[in-house]
């Protein structure tokens, strides 16, 4: 099969396209899927520029891709849920069995879900890690109390932060989402996010938001996503 590939650790423009042998299914839990659409990760370009490597020895060629949508063409002895020909998204083992950019990937059946007819492969593969991420982020202030009734403050509409926006008010109940964004982003955000889903937005590029985020009234916000990949020090938010 077609897979993009590295041979050692580098940046986009040297990622490959390999031809490599198609995986096959090894564990009971295991999903063969085709995958109809892929989705690069921030994760995956960190990854394969090496920032990890004192953790995690690569495969080699290590194949690119955390994120899938596509079609099962056949699963292990265990699977219970999927059966061939099932639509499905989510993501594959990280770090070390991703290959969501290739024809065929191997996922497990817990990381994949059906995919809703409403929303096509390339949306449902841009979903996967982001949106287990944001939902971590709800499952930890869950403990402390939830969002419900809240204003939550979710300092971007990137990869992570335009679907823990959606999550926060459609969700889990956010009584209102402040999300901060770059000044071309000001108009993007209601596509980004859903229309009537942020309600306010921050230009971070025309704001200190290290110091316009404290100035936010005390125990106005409930809690804070910091969304970037910047880690923001704008101090303890919670308050209510
Ligand atoms: N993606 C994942 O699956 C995943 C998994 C685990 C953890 N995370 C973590 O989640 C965070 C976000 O990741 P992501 O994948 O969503 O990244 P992303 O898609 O690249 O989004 C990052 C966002 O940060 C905003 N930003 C950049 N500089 C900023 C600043 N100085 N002030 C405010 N906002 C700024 C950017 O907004 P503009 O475009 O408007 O500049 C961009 O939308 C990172 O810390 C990452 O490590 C992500």
């Amino acid at each position: 099969m077609r897979s993009l590939c590295i041979y050692s650790y580098r940046p986009p423009s040297e990622y490959e396209i390999s031809t490599i042998p198609t995986p096959k299914i090894t564990l009971p839990n295991r999903v063969l899927v085709k995958v109809a659409a892929g989705s690069i990760n921030p994760a995956d370009m960190e990854q394969a520029r090496g920032d990890f490597k004192m953790a995690v020895t690569l495969p080699i060629p290590h194949k690119l891709g955390l994120d899938i949508s596509g079609t099962v063409i056949a699963v292990g002895k265990s699977v219970k849920e999927l059966k061939i020909g099932d639509e499905v998204f989510g993501f594959l083992p990280f770090p070390m069995d991703t290959c969501g950019m290739s024809e065929y990937a191997v996922a497990t059946e817990l990381m994949l879900v059906l995919k809703p007819k409403g929303i096509s492969h390339v949306e449902a593969a841009s979903l996967g890690y982001v949106a287990l991420t944001a939902l971590q982020c709800f499952e930890k202030m869950e403990l402390e109390g939830g969002v419900e009734d809240k204003t939550v403050l979710i300092t971007s509409v990137g990869g992570m932060g335009s679907i823990a926006c959606q999550m926060a008010k459609n969700i889990f109940g956010a009584a209102k989402v402040i999300t901060t964004v770059s000044t071309e982003k000001v108009g993007k955000v209601d596509k980004l996010s859903g229309n009537g889903v942020v309600d306010r937005i921050i230009d971070y590029k025309k704001t200190d938001l290290v110091k316009e985020i404290p100035m936010l009234p005390h125990g106005s916000v409930g809690f804070m996503i910091d969304s970037t990949h910047q880690d923001l020090k704008c101090g303890l938010m919670r308050g209510n």
